[in-house]
This record gives structure tokens, sequence and C-alpha cells, in this order.
């Protein structure tokens, strides 16, 4: 099947910065109430994400990964500061226009896989295209494309208890890249793999960032998965110190 004009849109425009960086945080503060009082998980963040590269997020359980992630993906929004992802300034969404820019361009991959357990490989797969306008034959071949690009081409009828850790998470990634998103989100997609997995998952996923030219943001606290690749922002108490910030 021929895909090339469904890939993502990859037009220059004048504005290098949002060229070169699929999302640029600014002054973000993310605080949350706890028992009468704000605790500060995120403070002042300032960064700018490579676009059409892996950018990995290290820190510590509890560092404020899962919080940073969850604002670049739209997830929540910051208290204070502002947030570009591909030119747009997303804070200034209404929530209907949020969720539609997020279906359109973002990906999400969970360390607990969140797919559907009563559905087979090839419907959590098509899943995501429900919402947008594609036909059931259309819906099929994406599904099916994106299945064979994670080597997962023969499991399209398998029901997910009968498919293993690793193989669950490949089905993510391929319902992640299925509506062809700029952005791919990774929180912890190793946390419940043995290590050998774990390496296959991460290698996959840097293949997928070179086939498709997506950004992918990954966050791990294990350190040693990353080996060499990629770029690296390292959170410790909410404070970013990152590779790679604006010029
Ligand atoms: N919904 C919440 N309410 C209150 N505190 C939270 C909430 N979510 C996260 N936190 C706190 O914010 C800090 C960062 O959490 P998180 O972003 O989940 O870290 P990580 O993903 O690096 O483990 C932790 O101290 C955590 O307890
Ligand atoms: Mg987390």
């Amino acid at each position: 099947m021929q895909l090339g004009n469904q890939l993502p849109l990859r037009t220059t425009t004048d504005n290098p910065i949002e060229d070169k960086y699929i999302a640029v945080f600014k002054g973000v503060d993310k605080k949350y109430n706890m028992d009468g009082y704000q605790f500060t998980a995120i403070k002042n963040a300032e960064c700018a994400i490579p676009r059409g590269e892996i950018t990995f997020v290290l820190g510590p359980s509890g560092s404020g990964k899962s919080t940073f992630l969850n604002m670049l993906g739209m997830l929540d929004k910051p208290n204070q500061g502002q947030i570009t992802i591909l030119g747009q300034d997303v804070l200034a969404m209404d929530d209907n226009q949020a969720a539609d820019f997020r279906s359109r361009h973002i990906g999400f991959i969970f360390q607990s896989f969140n797919l559907i357990p009563v559905l087979s490989v090839r419907e959590n797969v098509e899943f995501p295209l429900l919402r947008h306008n594609v036909s059931r034959r259309e819906r099929r071949e994406k599904a099916d494309y994106y299945l064979e690009s994670v080597g997962l081409k023969d499991y399209s009828h398998r029901r997910l208890g009968e498919i293993s850790g690793g193989q669950r998470q490949r089905v993510a990634i391929a319902r992640a890249l299925v509506t062809t998103p700029e952005l791919v989100i990774a929180d912890e997609p190793t946390a419940n793999l043995d290590s050998a997995t774990s390496d296959e998952i991460i290698h996959l996923m840097l293949e997928m960032r070179s086939q498709f030219n997506t950004s992918f943001v990954i966050c791990t606290h294990n350190e040693k998965l990353i080996g060499g690749s990629g770029n690296v922002i390292r959170i410790i108490d909410g404070k970013l110190q990152h590779l790679g910030g604006l010029q």
C-alpha cells in the first residue's frame, strides 16, 4: 500500500524555531494542591525539543517526568508559562480544539500499554482512527501497514491475552503511529518489560523514528536503556537540566 501521501506534512515555515523544534516550553510551572499547600512539581521549565529526533527524559522516580510529559501531551495544563507545539500556542486552545489537535498530532505509549482487552490486535491499532474521517477499508489497511512495521504482521487477529508483554507494547507503538502524528510521547514504555525486551522496544522506537521522521519523547528512570542515542533532558526535583536548548 502506498502511504507516502499520508505521512505527516513536513512543510517548512518562515519561523526557524518552529522548523527546528517540535515543542518549546517557556517558564512553565506545574503545581499540585496538597493538603492545604501547593507542591511545585515542575519549576520554571525552559526547553526546546528537536523535531524529528528522539529525546529521552531522564530522572529518578518522583522527579516530575510524567508531569512534564502530561503537559507536553496536552493531557494537563501548567499553572504558569507558555507551551508551543508545532508553532501553535496550545494553552490558548479551548478543550475541543485541544482534543482535536492532540488526536491529529500526538501519539501516546504508556507503561501499562493501555490497550483494549476485548478488541483484537488490529482493532486496537485501528481505534484512534475512529475519530478521524477514515473509511473502514482504509482503517484496516493503515492498521496492517503499521502492524507490519512493528513486526506483528501475522498477529492482527489475536486477542491481547494471546500475545506477550513485548508484543503488546509493539501493538501500542503501531497504535501511536497509525494517525501519523508528528510527536509520539512514551511514559516509561519499558517499565513492565524484562531487560532484553526493553532493549528491543527502545530499538524499535529508534527505527520508527528514522522510518517515519516522527519526533519521539521517551521518559525512563532506567538510564542503561538509552545507550548513546538521542537528546537528553534530565529532571531533578522538578528542575529541567537539558542539552539542546534554544539558541
Ligand atoms: N496528581 C497529583 N497530585 C499531587 N501530587 C502529584 C500528582 N502527580 C504527581 N505528583 C507529585 O509530583 C511529583 C512528580 O511526580 P511525577 O511527575 O509522577 O514523577 P515521575 O514521573 O518522575 O515519577 C511527585 O512528588 C509526585 O508525588
Ligand atoms: Mg512517571
